[in-house]
C-alpha cells in the first residue's frame, strides 16, 4: 500500500511533530537523521514525511500530492485555502498581536495609519473588521524594524515570547487572534483513504489531549 504523504513545516513545527509521533510510538529515525533529504519514510506508521516552507505546506496538500500537512494556523489564516482543518495540534503556540512603539497612542489622531507586516491578508481583514482604513506595508521578516525606521505606525506579527517586541521598544496594543499548529487533510484523500487518516487523527487526538491534560 502507497504510504500516506505528510507534509511537514520545516523547522520547529517538524520538530515539534517528530516528538508528538514518537510519544504515539513511531520511529522517526529517519526523520531525525535526515541530513539534506526532504522526502523521509516513517515505516512503521505507513507514513512519508515531506519537508516544506509553511505556505508550500497548503499548497501541496490542496494539490492533493500530499495527503496531509501540519502547518501554523497564521499560514492558515493569510493564505487560506480549501481543506480540512482537523486537529488543533496544541503545540507552536503563539498569538498574532498588533503592536506598536511604547508609550505612543495608535489611535490618537486622524492621519490613515500606516501598518507593516508578513500577513497582508490577516492585517487587511482586522481593520476591516474594525471599520479602520489603513494602508498595509509587506515586509518579509524583521517586521519590528518597520515603526522604528520610522516606516510604518505599527505592526501586525506573530508575538511568541514577547522579547523581540520588549527589546525594541514595542508592546502590543491589541490582540488579534491564538496561533496554534493544525493538522490539515486533502479532501480527497479523507474520502479515499478515510480509515488509514482517521486511525492517525484518532491516535495523534489521544496523544495530544494526554499531554493537554498534564499541563
Ligand atoms: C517571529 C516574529 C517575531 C518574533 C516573535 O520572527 O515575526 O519577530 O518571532 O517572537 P518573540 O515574541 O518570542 O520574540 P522570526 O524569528 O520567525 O523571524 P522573521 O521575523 O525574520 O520571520
Amino acid at each position: 500500500m502507497k504510504p500516506i504523504r505528510i507534509a511537514l513545516t520545516k523547522g520547529r513545527l517538524e520538530r515539534d511533530t517528530v516528538s508528538l509521533f514518537e510519544r504515539i510510538g513511531y520511529d522517526c529515525g529517519e526523520l531525525k537523521q535526515k541530513g539534506r533529504r526532504l522526502i523521509l519514510p516513517i515505516p512503521d506508521a505507513g507514513l512519508e514525511a515531506v519537508l516544506a516552507k509553511a505556505a508550500d505546506v497548503i499548497t501541496y496538500v490542496q494539490h492533493g500530492v500530499c495527503d496531509i500537512g501540519v502547518v501554523g494556523k497564521d499560514t492558515i489564516m493569510e493564505y487560506g485555502g480549501s481543506f480540512f482543518e482537523v486537529v488543533d495540534l496544541g503545540f507552536g503556540k503563539c498569538r498574532f498581536a498588533l503592536a506598536g512603539p511604547v508609550g505612543k497612542d495608535f489611535y490618537d489622531g486622524y492621519h490613515r495609519r500606516v501598518i507593516a507586516t508578513k500577513y497582508p491578508n490577516v492585517a487587511s481583514r482586522f481593520f476591516a473588521e474594525k471599520g479602520m482604513d489603513v494602508s498595509i506595508v509587506k515586509i518579509e521578516g524583521s517586521v519590528e524594524l518597520a515603526p522604528l525606521l520610522g516606516l510604518s505606525d505599527a505592526i501586525v506579527d506573530i508575538v511568541e515570547t514577547g522579547s523581540t517586541l520588549k527589546e525594541n521598544g514595542l508592546a502590543v496594543i491589541e490582540e488579534v487572534a491564538p496561533v496554534s499548529a493544525r493538522m490539515i487533510v486533502n479532501e480527497a484523500s479523507l474520502k479515499l483513504r478515510q480509515q488509514e487518516i482517521e486511525k492517525l487523527i484518532g491516535q495523534i487526538e489521544e496523544t495530544v489531549g494526554k499531554q493537554e491534560e498534564r499541563i
